[in-house]
C-alpha cells in the first residue's frame, strides 16, 4: 500500500468537523477505496478549547493556519475557514509555497482570487480542488470538468443559495412577506454571518462566477456577473406569477454569446411545472447544456455539514488516487478574458405595474410597449379596491434594450403609478 495521505485542517465549523467525521468514521472504506490510508495529521481554528463534538486529541494543533499550511507531515492543506482574503487565502499561497496541494469550500475566495491561486498552483505544481465550494454536496465541478469534458457548454444554469430558495418558497407557501420569512431564516440560523451575501445574490454570483469559468475556458469573473438580489421581491409577485403559472427563483445563468460571456444572478420566473420551479426549500439545482449530451439536471443538497463534507471528500479521494486536473479544467494561462456582454440574450418578461383605472390608460401602456417593439403574449388586470389596478403582463421574447426604452418610457404616460417590476422568465 502507498503511503498515508496526510491531511491538515484549517477551520472545524460546521464543514471542517464533518469532514474529521468522515476520515474516523470511514477510514477502512476511505483507505479500501484509495489504495492508501487518508489520515488527519494537523488541525486549526481560533479557539482550541471549544467543544466540536469529535475527538480531536490525536491531532496536532495549529492556532495560526499559515503554520499549519506548512507542515511537514501534511500533503493537503484542507481550507475550510472562510473569508476572500485574510488567512484563508494567506494560508492557501503559503501551502502551494510549500509544495502542498489544497482543498477549499471557499467560493468567495476562489470567485476573486481563483486566477491568481490558480497560476500559483500551476507554478509550483500542484492542485487546487473545490467541489464544496459550489451546490455543496452536489458534485457539479467534477461533472463540469470530467464529465462533460467532451462537450462544448452551450449554458449553465440554477438555483445556487439553498436560504434564498428557502426565502422564496416559504414565503409562497405560508403568504408571508419577504421580511417576516428573513426574520425566521435568520432565527433558525440558515443566513450566513453577514445575510447580505445570501439574499443579495453574492453568494450564488461567487458560484456561478466559478462554473462559468470551467464551462467556458474564460478567467473567473465575478465582476461581469449581472447581479440582483431576493429584497426586493414581494409576495405579491410571488403570487401573481403564479397566477400565470410561474415560480420566482434567485437564477444563475451563464452563456457564451457573440457578444460576449453573459452571466447574471437575479430572481426570474421559471415555470412552476419545470424541475426549477419545483424545487422547494434549502435545495439546489444546476443545469447544465451540453452540445452533444444535451441538458443534465442535478439537484441536491447545497449546504450542510454532510452534504459539504461529502463534497470536501471527493477531492480528498481525487487526490488520493492521483486524479490531477487543474483548478479550471484547463491551464490557468489558457484561460481566455472573455469581455462582459452588455446586453442580455433575448427573453420574454414578467412586468407587473399600477395602472391608474381610467379610459384608455391601457392603450396608452399598450402604445409604449409598442413603439419600444415590446410584444405583449398575456395580459390580466385584477380587482382593486382604489384607483389603481395590479396589472401583470407577459411579454413575447424581447431584448433587454428594448425592454429598458419601454419601462424608461412609462412614466410618461401619467398613467403608471411607481416603479414597474420586471423580471425576466426562463423557460428551462
Ligand atoms: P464556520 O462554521 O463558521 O467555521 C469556520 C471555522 O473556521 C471555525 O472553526 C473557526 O474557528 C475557523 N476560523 C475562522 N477564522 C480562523 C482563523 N483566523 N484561524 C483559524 N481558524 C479560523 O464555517 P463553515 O460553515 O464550516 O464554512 C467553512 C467554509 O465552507 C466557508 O468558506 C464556507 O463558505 C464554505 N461552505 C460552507 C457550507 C455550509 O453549509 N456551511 C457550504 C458550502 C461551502 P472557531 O470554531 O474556533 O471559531
Ligand atoms: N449560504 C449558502 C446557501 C450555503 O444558503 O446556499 C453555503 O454556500
Amino acid at each position: 500500500m502507498a503511503d498515508p495521505l496526510r491531511l491538515g485542517i484549517a477551520g472545524l465549523g460546521t464543514v471542517g468537523t464533518g469532514v474529521v467525521k468522515i476520515v474516523r468514521q470511514k477510514a477502512n472504506l476511505l483507505g479500501a477505496r484509495a489504495g492508501r490510508e487518508i489520515v488527519i495529521t494537523a488541525v486549526s481554528a481560533r479557539s482550541k478549547s471549544k467543544d466540536r463534538g469529535v475527538n480531536l486529541s490525536h491531532y496536532a494543533w495549529e492556532d495560526d493556519p499559515v503554520a499549519l499550511a506548512k507542515r511537514d507531515d501534511v500533503d493537503i492543506f484542507v481550507e475550510l475557514m472562510g473569508g476572500e482574503d485574510g488567512p484563508a487565502k494567506a494560508a492557501a499561497e503559503a501551502a502551494l509555497n510549500a509544495g502542498k496541494d489544497v482543498i477549499t469550500a471557499n467560493k468567495a475566495m476562489l470567485a476573486m482570487h481563483g486566477q491568481a491561486l490558480a497560476e500559483l498552483a500551476e507554478t509550483k505544481g500542484r492542485l487546487i480542488r473545490y467541489e464544496a465550494a459550489v451546490a455543496g454536496g452536489i458534485p457539479v465541478i467534477k461533472a463540469l470538468t470530467e464529465g462533460l469534458a467532451g462537450n462544448t457548454i452551450n449554458r449553465v444554469m440554477g438555483v445556487m443559495n439553498g436560504s434564498c430558495n428557502y426565502i422564496l418558497t416559504r414565503m409562497e407557501s405560508a403568504g408571508l412577506t419577504y421580511e417576516e420569512v428573513f426574520a425566521e431564516a435568520d432565527g433558525l440560523g440558515y443566513l450566513e454571518a453577514d445575510p447580505t451575501l445570501d439574499v443579495g445574490g453574492i453568494d450564488a454570483a461567487h458560484k456561478l462566477a466559478l462554473l462559468s469559468s470551467i464551462a467556458f475556458g474564460t478567467q473567473v469573473n465575478f465582476a461581469g456577473i449581472k447581479l440582483k438580489g431576493i429584497e426586493s421581491v414581494t409576495i405579491e409577485d410571488i403570487r401573481h406569477a403564479a397566477d400565470m403559472g410561474y415560480k420566482i427563483k434567485l437564477l444563475g445563468s451563464a452563456q457564451m454569446t457573440p457578444r460576449g460571456l453573459e452571466q447574471s444572478m437575479t430572481p426570474c420566473l421559471v415555470p412552476a411545472t419545470s424541475p426549477l420551479g419545483q424545487l422547494d426549500g434549502g435545495t439546489n439545482m444546476i443545469v447544465l447544456e451540453g452540445d452533444h449530451v444535451g441538458q443534465i439536471v442535478l439537484r441536491g443538497a447545497g449546504a450542510g455539514e454532510g452534504p459539504t463534507a461529502s463534497a470536501v471528500m471527493s477531492d480528498v479521494m481525487d487526490i488520493a488516487r492521483d486524479i490531477r486536473l487543474p483548478t479550471f479544467g484547463q491551464p490557468a494561462q489558457e484561460l481566455e478574458k472573455a469581455p462582459t456582454a452588455k446586453t442580455a440574450l433575448a427573453a420574454p418578461y414578467y412586468i407587473r405595474m399600477e395602472l391608474l383605472d381610467k379610459p384608455g390608460a391601457l392603450a396608452k401602456v399598450a402604445t409604449v410597449l409598442g413603439d419600444a417593439g415590446v410584444s405583449i403574449d398575456r395580459m390580466r388586470q385584477y380587482d382593486h379596491p382604489g384607483q389603481n389596478a395590479p396589472v401583470l403582463i407577459v411579454t413575447h421574447t424581447v431584448t433587454s434594450d428594448a425592454l429598458d426604452h419601454a419601462l424608461a418610457a412609462l412614466p410618461a404616460t401619467n398613467v403608471v403609478h411607481g416603479t414597474p417590476v420586471a423580471l425576466r422568465i426562463e423557460n428551462v
